[in-house]
């Protein structure tokens, strides 16, 4: 298939590009770099062996999107294009909102002019908010605490009704877990501007030395350790998810909401703990007051995406731990600015 890939450039999409090629795809990496950098496609080059093709597109210009439609065939496009800070979005969300559901609009509106009737879409377990219990499964209530959040509760029912209203379009929502790890090749990774916001990347930047501890938001959490358990996923993984969800809206034609995890919580010690061993040195760290927002334990039930997609995780702590730390002692600084 030729598929587009929307915010290719950023983390996911990048190794998500890899697997597409490997799968012998046809991929094109569209982009605005707001949060990423053009040195990741030398580096994917560099791992497939052969030119990236690539298009500046900033979603938010509808104009530029049509007409970018108007010039190329698709038969599918991944879309994980969208600004990802919590945070962030509480201070600015009017910007989330115009980048995010905004963006989504004018992709879709291509799409639809175009004729393309694929699309993957990377929303997130955000939607959960605070299970009720765990593991979640998709048909648990919905609830966003944040911009970000809703940004992508909003995404899924827009993308909802247009599969009602056109039996031809179809479209897998992916709810990620919390992606980390790397490519094993160590040449592309998690590059976070500033502070990291999420725990893998500020643990590998306390390990290469840019950073002097870790805080660990809260030790008094009801879980295993006192501290708060999430379901981490290789991003390779996760990577192979979105191909096999091109492969099940090609086989089934119908569309898909479904959970990409492992179905095992980690605690955030444990996986201070197994990253320490992988990288064969300390990792300090402090136990400091409940992060804003945050909640105590949330893991995927996992099954629907093993029936529907034939897809499962491979990849351990361990990997994600060894892989993570690869790519951030080879690329201290992340990636070579232009
Ligand atoms: P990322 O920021 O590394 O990648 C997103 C890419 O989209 C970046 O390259 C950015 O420059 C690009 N982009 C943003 N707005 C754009 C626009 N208007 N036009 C063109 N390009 C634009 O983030 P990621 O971690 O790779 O996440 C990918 C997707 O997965 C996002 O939609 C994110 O919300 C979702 N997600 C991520 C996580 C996570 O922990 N990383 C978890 C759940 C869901
Ligand atoms: C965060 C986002 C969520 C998003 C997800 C994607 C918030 C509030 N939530 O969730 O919307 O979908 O990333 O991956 O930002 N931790 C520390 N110290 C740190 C960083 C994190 O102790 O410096 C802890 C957190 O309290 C949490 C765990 O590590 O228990 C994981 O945190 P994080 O990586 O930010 O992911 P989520 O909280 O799951």
């Amino acid at each position: 298939m030729r598929i587009l890939l929307c915010g290719g450039a950023g983390y996911i999409g990048a190794h998500a590009y890899v697997v597409l090629v490997e799968r012998g795809h046809d991929v094109v990496v569209a982009d605005n770099f707001s949060n990423s950098s053009p040195g990741v496609l030398a580096r994917l080059r560099q791992i497939t062996g052969r030119p990236v093709p690539f298009q500046p597109l900033d979603l938010r210009d509808r104009d530029a999107v049509t007409g970018f439609f108007a010039h190329q065939a698709f038969d599918a496009v991944v879309h994980f294009a969208a600004l990802k800070s919590v945070g962030e979005s509480c201070e600015r969300p009017l910007d989330y909102f115009h980048n995010n559901i905004g963006g989504t609009l004018n992709l879709l509106h291509g799409m639809r002019e175009a004729g393309v009737e694929r699309l993957v879409f990377s929303s997130s377990a955000t939607v959960y908010g605070d299970p009720d219990h765990v593991p979640v499964r998709e048909d648990a209530r919905l609830q966003v605490t944040n911009p970000y959040g809703r940004t992508k509760l909003v995404m899924e029912e827009l993308i909802g009704d247009l599969c009602r209203s056109d039996a031809g379009f179809h479209a897998a929502n992916l709810r990620y877990f919390n992606p980390v790890g790397a490519h094993a090749s160590g040449l592309i990774g998690e590059d976070p501007t500033g502070i990291p916001n999420n725990l893998m990347p500020y643990i590998c930047q306390v390990a290469v030395g840019r950073r002097d501890r870790l805080s660990v938001f809260g030790g008094d959490w009801p879980t295993v350790d006192g501290t708060g358990v999430r379901d981490y996923i290789h991003v390779m993984d996760l990577a192979r998810a979105h191909a096999d969800a091109l492969d099940f809206l090609v086989r089934e034609r119908r569309s898909l909401t479904v959970n990409v995890g492992t179905g095992q919580g980690v605690s955030v010690l444990q996986l201070v703990e197994a990253f320490a061993q992988a990288a064969a040195r300390r990792i300090p760290y402090q136990v400091v007051a409940r992060r804003p927002g945050d909640v105590a334990e949330v893991y995927a039930d996992p099954s629907l995406a093993q029936r529907t997609l034939g897809w499962r995780a491979e990849l351990g702590v361990e990997a994600m731990c060894r892989d993570a730390w690869r790519w951030q002692s080879q690329n201290p600084q992340g990636y070579p600015v232009a």
